[in-house]
């Protein structure tokens, strides 16, 4: 199976999935790594580990819409199975979800459907929850709402800052992340015992 992950930061969660896909037996490989900005560690480790990488950069297109399409062309060219999006901090369009949508995966450091948007971890701790989590779905168009995959629970510590709860979510998100994918890989894509074809909605 063959995957592109889409990223914007530090790129752990790409990393878990470049070390998982080492094992030929894991049965998915990330044949590239688009990023919408330059000088992210995720590119860096893509590059470390021979994968070719893109920068598609919002900035330098005269609309949103443009932008999503330039970069649904980028990702096309790979010719994914699947697309992940690891820490993808900018929202995908129509243009994207036309050739992608069901077959694009978001992970999100909260359970959904609580703390949707950039701040989970902050909210969870905010709102006091003593149990908040990571949740694998398959992105639509509203934020952070598409059909669930899988989810795991991460308690939350008295001490904690957003840093240390943030940190714990991603421990859990990576394991969360390489499991689901793999289990893609070999079994197909099943969301709640049905199995979803992998291509157009
Ligand atoms: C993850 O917690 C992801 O859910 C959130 O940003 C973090 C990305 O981490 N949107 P990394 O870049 O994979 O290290």
């Amino acid at each position: 199976m063959r995957i592109v992950v889409l990223v914007s930061g530090s790129g752990t969660n790409l990393q878990a999935l470049l070390d998982a896909a080492a094992d030929p037996s894991y049965g998915a490989e990330v044949v590239a790594v688009g990023a919408d900005r330059d000088g992210v560690l995720a590119l860096e480790r893509a590059e470390r580990a021979g994968v070719p990488t893109f920068v598609r950069r919002l900035g330098d297109h005269a609309t949103r819409e443009e932008w999503d399409t330039a970069l649904a062309d980028a990702v096309a060219e790979h010719e994914p199975d699947l697309v992940v999006l690891a820490g993808f901090m900018k929202l995908v369009g129509p243009a994207f979800l036309d050739r992608f949508g069901g077959r694009t995966l978001n992970t999100h450091p909260a359970l959904s459907p609580s703390f949707p948007g950039t701040r989970g971890p902050a909210d969870a701790l905010d709102y006091g929850v003593k149990v908040t989590g990571c949740t694998l779905f398959v992105v639509d168009a509203g934020v952070d709402t598409g059909a669930i995959v899988a989810q795991a629970a991460v308690p939350v510590e008295d001490d904690d800052t957003v840093d240390t709860l943030h940190e714990r979510i991603k421990v859990a998100e990576r394991a969360l992340l390489v499991e689901s994918v793999g289990r893609i890989a070999r079994e197909g894509f099943v969301i709640d015992g049905r199995r979803v074809r992998l291509g157009r909605p």
